[in-house]
């Protein structure tokens, strides 16, 4: 990465639950954030928009949005992190075109378009690229199957890209297990037990935290680690390396 000038960083889903820790870790750490979410949030450099549209740069609701973020980064990305996602539960049968188009253009085309935008910039600052993946690019369940099929794409793309961008641009994954977002959390709402039972699955007794990714992130951006690239980090307590076994 370079060391001239300022560090700055492009954020996306930045108004969820890890997107709020990596914002605040990274500029804790000393970048300047651009954020964007479909979501609007009051900090100075939010650009809203949807990822949604942005199944080609060309449509115009992405070139907007490419054009939006391009004004707030001045030129000087560093680091993009492809953190917004878009997750349906449905089982196989009730799938729509629909589900499928938001998914793979949220989950996986919106994260190739920006990285190829913002090329130039990445490139001339040896920069970074990180996408938050998730366990289920190999572990899933039931009702996941866009969801999951977009996470093993995109883990995919990133080490196909750190092949091809070589030295130019670092490119990695993190892959988190259960991360104890708000959203997660109010999900176990009065069911107490249930979320005990999820965190005992956990080899090491808890599901993750929000700050847990973004201080991986941030490590993972910076220039402490200028030989990691085409890496998906498991990030999940241990559970990636459990059997389920009933006995
Ligand atoms: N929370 C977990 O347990 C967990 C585990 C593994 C991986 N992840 C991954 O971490 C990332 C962040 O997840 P989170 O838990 O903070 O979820 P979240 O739902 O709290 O945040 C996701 C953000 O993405 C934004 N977003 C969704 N669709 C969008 C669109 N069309 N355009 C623009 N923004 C859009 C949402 O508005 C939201 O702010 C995701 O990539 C998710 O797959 C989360």
């Amino acid at each position: 990465m370079s060391t001239q000038g300022e560090r700055v960083a492009l954020i996306t889903g930045a108004a969820g639950g890890i997107g709020r820790a990596l914002v605040a870790t990274f500029e804790a750490q000393g970048w300047r954030v651009v954020s964007t979410d479909r979501v609007a949030l009051e900090r100075a450099g939010h650009v809203v928009g949807s990822l949604a549209n942005l199944s080609s740069p060309e449509t115009a609701g992405g070139a907007a949005l490419i054009a939006a973020l391009r004004a707030e980064t001045r030129g000087e990305l560093s680091a993009i992190v492809h953190n917004a996602a878009f997750q349906v539960v449905k089982p196989t049968a009730e799938l729509s075109a629909d589900d499928w188009q938001t998914t793979l253009n949220v989950n996986l085309m919106a994260p190739f378009w920006l990285t190829q935008a913002f090329l130039p910039e990445l490139k001339a600052r040896h920069g970074s690229v990180l996408a938050i993946s998730s366990i289920h690019e190999r572990l899933t369940k039931p009702g996941f199957v866009a969801y999951a099929t977009s996470k093993s794409a995109l883990s995919g793309m990133v080490r196909a890209m750190a092949v091809d961008l070589g030295g130019q641009v670092r490119v990695n994954a993190i892959c988190p297990a259960a991360i104890g977002t708000p959203m997660l959390k109010a999900g176990f709402d009065g069911q107490p037990q249930a979320f005990a039972q999820l965190e005992a699955h956990h080899p090491i007794g808890r599901i993750g935290t929000p700050e847990e990714v973004a201080e991986l992130a941030a490590f993972v951006c910076s220039d402490r680690s200028p030989f990691m690239t085409g890496a998906c980090l498991d990030l999940s307590g241990g559970i990636s390396g459990r059997l389920h076994d009933p006995v």
